[in-house]
């Protein structure tokens, strides 16, 4: 096997900078999707569009071994307050995630392997609705892990929590579980100056808020992960008007185990227990949205090895973890991989968090991401 050619900085630049400016959202990837589909048939790709929706497919190679490749495309309702020259041009849309430079490098590594004699399949997933948690799944449904059978899958997200020239990489669990609630607090309307007549939701809701917080200091294991956030809460009109429900909603993160698995019986019961104290009734919608991330252990060494190869073995950072969500979680519990977290702050400091109006990434970590990825498929096909 020949190596591959060196990366290409400025068209991995320039094709960053092109989707950064036209940013779609989840499962509206339709021009992103051409683009792809376009230079993945220029190199000889095998292309299926329409995976998952939006999502395009692009193979390599057939018997042996075969590794998938994902980048993740959509962007987010972020209006950009960036005033660099590849500024998003849709109004309330920006990629505010670095998925811009994901579809970059994955279209670097996919030409950078093209002339490769490799030892098995390479298959690039480029994925829709990552933010909405469930492109991932999409593309399952629509067979991307089969014809051929993927062996492996590897990712990598720009991460502007690390440094341009480090990369986070570690086995086990590296992103939390998405779960939502909603929760229904049915009461009984009428004057606010007369309570007694009333079963007032506003306060039965507050109860329920304080007793939801209770479930990750007494109910989990002190040593396992996991989060319980009320992000929104809705109820009633008139400040003399009792109203006769309340509505909120909340997220739990967790990295898997007890808590995980306890964590949509809690949630209801304790809705429930407290709505009863107050004569009131709460109903609770809980949806799993997404699975904790979980490296394979064998691969990661593999992944780890590489990146130390490509940055220097004082670069590659263990313990990068987050509570945040990644719908990679489906790929990684069907088939062994590693996700990586690769650094995109600027040297200079100030590194504006993702999902903000002003998030932006230090371009050298394309770079690194293009290699780490590349050596990546070509070490796990030998
Ligand atoms: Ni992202």
């Amino acid at each position: 096997m020949r190596a591959p050619a060196p990366v290409d900085r400025d068209s991995l630049v320039a094709t960053r900078r092109d989707i950064h400016q036209h940013p779609e959202l989840g499962f509206e990837e339709m021009r992103t999707a051409g683009l792809i589909a376009e230079r993945l048939r220029a190199l000889n790709y095998q292309v299926t569009p329409g995976i998952g929706k939006t999502g395009v497919v692009g193979l390599k190679g057939n018997g042996g071994r075969c590794v998938l490749l994902r980048a993740d495309m959509d962007a987010l309702p972020v209006e950009e307050a960036n005033a660099v020259p590849y500024r998003s041009r849709e109004t309330g849309k920006m990629h505010a995630c670095g998925h811009d430079g994901h579809v970059a490098i994955g279209l670097e590594v996919a030409r950078r392997l093209a002339p490769l004699e490799l030892a098995g399949s390479v298959k690039f997933a480029f994925q829709p609705a990552e933010e909405v948690s469930n492109g991932a799944q999409a593309m399952i449904n629509d067979g991307v892990l089969d014809k051929p059978k993927v062996d492996a899958a590897f990712g990598i997200h720009l991460w502007n929590d690390l440094p341009v020239g480090t990369i986070g990489i570690m086995a086990g669990p590296v992103m939390a579980s998405v779960d939502q609630f909603e929760i229904e607090v049915l009461g009984r309307g009428g004057h606010a100056a007369a309570p007694h007549q009333t079963i007032d939701p506003v306060l039965v809701a507050a109860h329920v808020i304080t007793a939801l917080q209770s479930l990750v200091s007494r109910r989990r294991d002190p040593l396992a992960e996991a989060v319980v956030s009320v992000t929104e809460i809705h109820a009633g009109r008139a400040f003399n008007v009792i109203p006769d429900r309340a509505d909120l909603r909340g997220t739990v993160r967790t990295f898997g185990g007890h808590f995980f698995e306890d964590a949509p019986r809690l949630v209801e019961e304790t809705a429930q227990g407290v709505a009863a104290a107050f004569g009131a009734r709460a109903t609770v919608n809980y949806r799993r949205l997404s699975a904790p991330v979980i490296n394979n252990e064998e691969l990661s060494v593999l992944m780890r090895d590489v990146a130390a190869g490509v940055i220097g073995a004082g670069n590659v950072r263990q313990g990068v973890r987050t509570m945040g969500g990644e719908d990679m979680a489906y790929f990684l519990s069907s088939v062994p991989g590693c996700f990586a977290f690769v650094g995109s702050a600027p040297k200079g400091g100030g590194a504006s968090p993702h999902h903000s109006p002003t998030f932006d990434i230090d371009e050298e970590s394309l770079v690194i991401g293009a290699e780490l990825l590349t050596q990546t498929a070509i070490r796990y096909l030998d």
